[in-house]
């Protein structure tokens, strides 16, 4: 049992015994103690003042006095102005390891009989996918398996923009300027060749403003279903997808349903028809559809232009719409840059005015943007950073600070790759989702890589290390087991409660969405095993039952870094 709840449970008890008070022992504040205070939890008695009729400094002793005899598993109080500080009994911590010790850390809590969609990655098929796709996707990867660990039933989506302007105009260059080039003639991966084309067409436009009105042709062209126009759409966005799934791969990213646009669009020009017939939504003399949100304080918005082609947000209506049908969602949370913020104000008003209740279970989950120690990437002035060359720049870091460790030698060349790929990810991984999603963020592929300090490294390396520890122990025939009989210092009962307040942690870090809340608390505990590890030399302690009841505090301490590392869909060596 969490010590805090405990805690407060006894003290609802000693309410009612000393005063007839019922209180429910949720309503009860228990936090730790100040550091500069002796206790472990310190109940607040201030706000029980009306019930013990009493001044503070007496109804602290009638209360910790009732608790000491009465409860084996408080050892002593002290208090300090109306703070009642507690101290819990060497047992209850032993106990408390025990539990820790046989605990499946990587199930999920309790249901929540929830079902939530989140979506991320949604990219637009004309470009390869680069370093803010990376924090994206990485946030909303480990964002549904957070929610999934605090016992919600996930779906994990994804919108592909694969119509409208953007890639019209890589086709457009394609068919002028890349002579029929393909994936296999240019030997260029599919969504950097297509990239390209999009690059290309910037140059066409310097050069040539009035290439646009070709693009607009095309794009009324594909809305019609010209047959020429959606051949060609259909093989440049087959490389994109080809090329998407090798950097998905590559990031151990996966969806459980996708979305295109070209499938939603059209529910969403049923959705814009249905708002004009209900008077939410104007025709302007030229034909464009607009929904006038200036009385929200908000713009007019364009929902069709006067060609009838439909822009980014109608397909964002009938997405959302086919969604909710579909699933009966109960939320639904969008992973998208706050470059977009705007956007999804703008697309819930408008949802509400259609008179979907459901958009108010919609929630913008609105992220930083990262930047380079050169500052902004700008897709214009080629400081892009690739996706795919950044997943091999980081194997590469991984590979030559490994090699400088040289504790790898024994290793066939297979385990090394696993190995670096492990690391190289893990601190790309880490370094990203140690940052809480709505700050910015600064990028720095040497600096993640860091054996020591805050990184993903750091803590496969101490994971890694348990590993070896116990390794050796299995190899003098030791195994992890907590006897009753032993006494636990300071530093060990530190990490019980560490450990014991994991699952409240996850469950913070859901509520909050923030899988940086995880890999801070991944930081902390390894940081006291470390400590502890140093002051404790674990293998050379000479009585059996203390060497194997911290066998097993170490061992549950791998068990919640795997589980917690899982959440951040980092992979843990067993030795690095
Ligand atoms: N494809 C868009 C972009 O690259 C992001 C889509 C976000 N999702 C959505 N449902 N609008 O900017």
């Amino acid at each position: 049992m969490y010590a805090e709840e405990f805690i407060a449970l006894k003290a609802s008890e000693a309410l009612k015994a000393l005063y007839g008070a019922e209180i429910d022992p949720s309503t009860l504040q228990v936090p730790a103690t100040r550091k500069e205070f002796e206790g472990d939890y310190t109940l607040l008695v201030f706000p029980l003042l009306k019930l013990t009729r009493k001044g503070p400094e007496q109804s602290c002793e009638q209360i910790g006095s009732y608790l000491v005899s009465n409860c084996p598993e408080i050892s002593s109080f002290n208090t300090v102005k109306g703070f009642l500080n507690l101290s819990l009994s060497n047992t209850f911590w032993v106990e408390n390891l025990q539990e820790a010790s046989t605990k499946d850390f990587s199930a999920p809590l309790s249901s929540t009989g929830r079902r939530i969609m989140v979506e991320f990655s949604s990219p637009n098929t004309n470009k390869p996918l680069h370093l803010g796709h990376v924090r994206n996707n990485l946030l909303g990867a480990s964002v549904s398996n957070l929610l999934k660990a605090a016992g919600n039933e996930v779906i994990k989506t994804t919108l592909v923009n694969d119509r409208g302007v953007h890639i019209c105009k890589s086709m457009y260059a394609w068919q002028q300027r890349f002579n029929g080039a393909t994936p296999e003639s240019s030997g260029k991966k599919g969504d950097h060749l297509v990239g390209d084309c999009y690059v290309e067409f910037a140059k066409m436009e310097k050069e040539d403003p009035s290439v646009m009105e070709k693009v607009h042709e095309m794009l009324v062209k594909w809305e019609e279903g010209d047959p020429e126009v959606r051949k060609l759409w259909e093989m440049m966005n087959s490389w994109v997808f080809e090329g998407f799934e090798q950097t998905y791969k590559a990031l151990g990213i996966t969806f459980d349903k996708t979305y295109y646009e070209h499938d939603t669009y059209l529910l969403g020009k049923e959705l814009v028809q249905r708002g004009l017939d209900m008077g939410v939504f104007v025709k302007d003399p030229d034909g464009s559809v607009w929904c006038d949100l200036t009385a929200d304080g908000l713009d007019r918005k364009l929902l069709l232009r006067s060609d009838g082609t439909s822009v980014y947000i109608t397909q964002d209506l009938g997405t959302a719409e086919r969604r909710f049908s579909e699933y009966k969602l109960d939320s639904h949370i969008y992973v998208v840059g706050d470059e977009q913020n705007y956007h999804f104000q703008v697309l819930k008003l408008i949802l509400k005015k259609l008179g979907f209740d459901w958009a108010d279970q919609i929630y913008h989950l609105s992220y930083g943007m990262v930047e380079l120690p050169e500052g902004k990437m700008k897709s214009r002035e080629g400081t892009v950073v690739d996706a795919d060359d950044l997943i091999e720049k980081m194997y590469q870091e991984a590979r030559e600070s490994s090699e400088e460790s040289g504790k790898l030698e024994d290793m066939s060349p297979e385990e090394k790759d696993r190995l670096y790929s492990m690391i190289g990810l893990g601190a790309l991984k880490y370094f990203i989702l140690k940052v809480d999603p709505k700050k910015k963020m600064l990028f720095n592929p040497k600096e993640s890589i860091d054996f020591n300090g805050n990184t993903g490294p750091f803590i496969q390396y101490t994971h890694a290390r348990i590993c070896s520890i116990l390794r050796k122990a299995a190899e003098k025939g030791l195994k992890p087991e907590v006897s009753a009989e032993v006494s636990l210092s300071p530093k060990e009962i530190r990490l019980v409660k560490l450990l014991q307040s994991y699952p409240r942690k996850v469950k913070e870090a859901a509520d909050a969405l923030s899988p940086a809340l995880v890999a801070n608390y991944c930081y902390e505990l390894s940081k006291e095993f470390n400590q502890y590890y140093h002051d404790t030399p674990i293998l050379k302690e000479s009585s059996a039952p203390l060497l194997c009841s911290r066998l097993a505090l170490i061992s549950a301490i791998a068990a919640v870094l795997r589980g917690a590392m899982n959440i951040l869909g980092i992979e843990l060596p067993d030795r690095m």
